[in-house]
């Protein structure tokens, strides 16, 4: 009942969301559910990433989801922890992600990593719906397991679903604050020009049913001719994380959006300084839970396929950068990819000035979103570049004329060594936040003491 795999890829799913909205609970709820109804060994745990294949999501979604009308092969739910920037989910195209789920839990409502989110899905234009989660906790609120929306609403009282809307319409009403044209998704007509919001609970599993079915027609109706990929060509894929592995060194947690990536490839990757040529030296997945205790966490795969979330293992990745390109070289011209690695990165500079503030982020995207809203506030920059603080960092801001632009604005970074002392010596000021308009209204604040 499925397609030639070679030709349907996955559809890549990023999980957003603000701090304990319920990202990964939704994600444990959908694994769960799987282990319920005995599919546990169809899902399967990617790096950073979980795959649901349709199977599992029709058998979830029940009446929702009737497989024959689809022909992708289910979704890849791609979890970004509230703390960490999702703007490393870029890719060549703009957006790495297909589709989002943004969450917002109920009762919270929207929150500053909320608004970076939606800041980011704007600018990337990826199509999304709304999970407003944690609907259990509404007063009064009586749970019927894993049930679809409208049965469950059916059973509780006029005053908990009064309860309930009061929540939801302030969620439609933030979203249209923030110029997008939102409702109840069994209102939406169309998906493209209006976002659904699903009410779900990833405690009791109510609406996930709605959630994954929503997801799938989403997916099956605008993004098929992306998916549309040869799956045996050489990958092409994106860091997410550069990470110290024990008994590995240091390796990259990669999402795979085209293509294959085999054990033996020789590859290229966006660095700090120049692209990076090297070879696979193993692909890593996380080992099945039941074999959880053995001693090492990973297994060695052999080769992986688009779409999948892989750690790959190999020389001199010490200068990778999240957020850069990563391509297989494989029977094709060494000097043609790493030129298609140096123009994709060239596309991502970001344009600097002569005199202006220092810019510092943790990933290339994020670097691209922070470098975006400076120059909508019209604050120039002299230098941008992905990694922590460092003292050299001082030295370039401390020769600003201006003393606004005696600044570092580092994103989602920590500050080295002694770069702070410096900075006190230096009279440059350094500001760091984990939410873009925030650190930019640090700045501007500061700026208008400055000039007062
Ligand atoms: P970060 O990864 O830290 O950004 O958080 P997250 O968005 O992944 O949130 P997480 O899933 O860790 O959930 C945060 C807390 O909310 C946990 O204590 C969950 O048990 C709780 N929680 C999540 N979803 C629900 C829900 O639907 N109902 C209730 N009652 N609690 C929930
Ligand atoms: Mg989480």
């Amino acid at each position: 009942d499925t397609l030639d795999p070679t030709s349907l890829r996955t559809p890549i799913v990023a999980v957003l969301g603000h701090v304990d909205h319920g990202k990964t609970s939704l994600l444990d709820k959908i694994r769960g559910s799987a282990v319920i109804e005995g599919e546990a060994g169809a899902i399967t745990q990617h790096i950073g990433a979980t795959a649901v294949p349709l199977d599992v999501i029709s058998t979830i979604a029940g009446d929702l989801v009737d497989p024959d009308d689809f022909d992708l092969p289910g979704l890849l739910f791609i979890d970004t922890p509230g703390h960490h920037s999702f703007t490393t989910l870029r890719s060549r195209g703009g957006a790495l992600a297909d589709i989002a789920i943004l969450v917002v839990d109920v009762n919270d409502g929207f929150q500053p990593q909320t608004l970076e989110a939606l800041d980011i899905l704007k600018r990337s234009q990826t199509p999304f719906i709304v999970a407003a989660n944690k609907i259990d906790t509404v007063p009064g609120w009586n749970a019927n397991e894993d049930s679809p929306i409208n049965a469950t609403y059916d059973a509780q009282s006029d005053r908990v679903t009064g309860r309930l809307d009061e929540s939801l319409y302030e969620i439609i009403g933030n979203l249209s604050d923030e110029g997008f044209s939102a409702d109840l998704y069994w209102r939406v007509q169309n998906f493209q020009r209006n976002v659904g919001v699903v009410p779900v609970s990833a405690m009791t599993g109510e609406g996930v049913p709605d959630l994954l079915a929503v997801m799938m027609g989403l997916s099956q109706r605008y993004m098929k001719a992306e998916m549309e990929i040869d799956v045996a060509g050489p990958g092409v894929g994106t860091v997410l994380e550069v990470k110290e592995e024990k008994g590995f060194g240091t390796t990259i947690d990669t999402v795979l959006y085209d293509g294959t990536v085999r054990a033996d490839d020789e590859i290229v990757i966006g660095g700090q300084n120049d692209p990076i040529v090297t070879e696979v030296r193993a692909l890593l997945q996380p080992r099945p839970l039941a074999e959880i205790r053995t001693e090492s966490r990973f297994e060695k795969v052999e080769e992986v396929s688009a779409a999948a979330g892989i750690k790959v293992a190999a020389p001199d990745l010490e200068d990778a950068m999240a957020g850069a390109p990563v391509r297989v070289v494989r029977d094709r011209d060494l000097e043609e990819v790493v030129r298609e690695v140096e123009a994709e990165l060239a596309d991502i500079a970001v344009d600097t000035e002569e005199q202006g503030v220092v810019v510092k982020a943790d990933t290339l995207g994020s670097l691209e979103a922070m470098a975006d809203a400076l120059d909508e506030a019209e604050v120039p920059i002299v230098r941008a570049e992905v990694g922590d603080v460092a003292p050299r960092d001082v030295s370039v801001a401390s020769t600003a004329e201006e003393p606004k632009q005696r600044v570092i604005l580092g994103f989602n970074v920590d500050v080295l060594g002694d770069a702070d002392r410096r900075a006190e010596i230096d009279d440059v000021t350094l500001f760091t936040d984990e939410v873009i308009y925030q650190l930019i209204e640090e700045y501007e604040e500061f700026v208008e003491e400055l000039e007062r």
